[in-house]
């Protein structure tokens, strides 16, 4: 293999690599009213498939939010403030890890591994038949 195409595959690997963890830092801010966020579903294609999420920040709030595609049209909208001391978990594959402790929820925030003990804090979310995602940002569980 030449220096050029083994450069080449290098950097190829590196960058897929490297994606994933960039995808956690995106933020896309929203602007919710009247403490309710709107998403046209249609506008975020990574929310498109099962497995795909989204990262929001409403303006005015705190804290951004994880917006989660379980597939078949549902989606968990989770706080990604971790349960255990307040670390913010990260997104990686099928699950959300904390880099703290090493704290483990699935896409539904419920707790895989601890030493968190409680699952993340969800906000209801419902799809309307327009495709759009309502956010009630006021009610989280
Ligand atoms: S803060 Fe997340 S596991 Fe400790």
């Amino acid at each position: 293999m030449d220096r050029r195409r083994f450069v080449g595959l290098a950097t190829g690997a590196i960058a897929s690599a490297a994606l994933p963890a960039c995808a956690t830092l995106v933020v896309t801010p929203v602007a919710p009213v009247g403490g309710v966020v709107r998403l046209a579903i249609r506008n975020f294609a990574q929310l498109g498939q099962p497995g795909g999420y989204l990262k929001i920040q409403p303006i005015g709030e705190a804290a951004p939010l994880f917006v989660l595609a379980l597939g078949g049209g549902e989606f968990a909208v989770l706080s990604p403030i971790c349960t255990h001391l307040a670390c913010t978990v990260n997104v990686e594959g099928a699950q959300l890890v904390c880099p703290c402790h090493g704290s483990m929820f699935d896409r539904q925030g419920r707790v895989l591994r601890g030493p968190a003990e409680r699952p993340l804090r969800r906000f209801p979310a419902a799809l309307t038949p327009e495709g759009e995602l309502v956010i009630q940002l006021g009610s989280a569980a």
